[in-house]
């Protein structure tokens, strides 16, 4: 028993080293992408934004099929052409992904009309975009249940993605790791919707079978945050929803668990461990983001 206690404990470091260095290896490496063309991929809020880049970036990348679900029929409906004359066959149903009934009711056409879904990317939000004095109850409800619960609606999909050694795909934010204010129905959703992924790709869920994937970008300019006004714009630009899209399916392909766009906001994220309380609040005030959402007037 002690000799193998002390061998686990000296194979330990070992380990490390050996995980450490090999990911380093594959940093400068070309990547291995994973085949799609036996892939049937589901994209919530697929219509628009960064959903409907993401449709065509799989498209381009040669997937099966492509299932986009969504609220508004007509961005539905534009999307679905616009794939199909990429030469991708391609479907959509309309679906309140906040909506428990509704997502099982979809999930089960989805199965009989189209058959299994093998990746299912979890990219409908919204953002109610007001301080938590000025926020009525249900617009506060709805971000959690669209943002946060539509991911344990899923849990069929999960299910039928274990059989399929599937991959689960979430759009999270970076502002799951740091708030701002007027906001905060967004951040603390995309903060547990955050623990929810983590939970995934630690293996807590008891759905070893399925790969997950959790990106976390900076500002994209989309329609969402319509109108936030950034303090420095040309230090930190949005990000263009095509390459949050091109650089969430290279995620897939490599079987990446957490990307943050872009790369510089790993910085943040150190600097949130080691600063104190103090300094990180001045960063907050002068990066202009107490005040960012003054501006904002996005829709929901
Ligand atoms: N834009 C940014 O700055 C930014 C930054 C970081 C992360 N993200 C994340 O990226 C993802 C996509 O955002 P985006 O910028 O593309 O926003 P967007 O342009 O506002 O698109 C949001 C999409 O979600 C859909 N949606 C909203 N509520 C829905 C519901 N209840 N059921 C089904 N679909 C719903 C919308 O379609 P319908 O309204 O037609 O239903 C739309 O297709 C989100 O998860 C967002 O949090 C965005």
């Amino acid at each position: 028993m002690m000799w193998k206690w002390l061998g686990a404990l000296l194979l330990f470091p070992v380990q490390m080293v050996y995980l450490v260095v090999k990911a380093a290896v594959c940093l400068v490496l070309p990547p291995k992408l994973r085949d799609l063309s036996r892939e049937n991929v589901l994209v919530t809020g697929g219509g628009r934004g960064i959903g409907r880049h993401l449709a065509r970036e799989f498209a381009r990348r040669g997937v099966r099929k492509i299932i986009l679900w969504g609220r508004t029929e007509k961005c539905l409906k534009e999307t679905t052409e616009e794939i199909r004359m990429m030469g991708t066959e391609c479907h959509y149903f309309i679906c309140d992904v906040g909506n428990r009934e509704e997502v099982y009711r979809q999930a089960k056409a989805v199965r009989e009309k189209v058959g299994d879904i093998t990746i299912l990317v979890n990219n409908a939000a919204v953002v109610h975009g007001k301080s938590l004095m000025d926020s009525d109850d249900d617009a506060l409800l709805k971000s959690q249940h669209i943002n946060t619960l539509g991911q344990f609606w899923v849990r069929q999909a999960l299910v039928m993605l274990e059989l399929q050694n599937g991959h689960i795909v979430c759009l999270n934010s970076v502002l799951a790791l740091s708030a701002i204010p007027g906001a905060i129905d967004y951040c603390t959703s995309k903060a547990s919707s955050f623990a929810f992924m983590e939970s995934l790709t630690l293996g807590l869920l008891d759905c070893p079978g399925v790969n997950a994937t959790t990106v976390l970008p900076f500002h994209t300019s989309t329609e969402m945050f319509q109108g936030m006004r950034i303090r420095f714009p040309s230090l930190f630009p949005p990000l263009k929803p095509e390459t949050v899209a091109r650089r969430t399916v290279e995620a897939v392909q490599t079987n990446q668990a957490f990307l943050l766009l872009p790369w510089t906001m790993h910085v943040l994220v150190i600097l949130k461990s080691i600063l104190p309380q103090a300094a990180l609040e001045e960063i907050h005030k002068f990066s202009g983001s107490y005040t960012c959402m003054n501006t904002f007037k996005g829709r929901t």
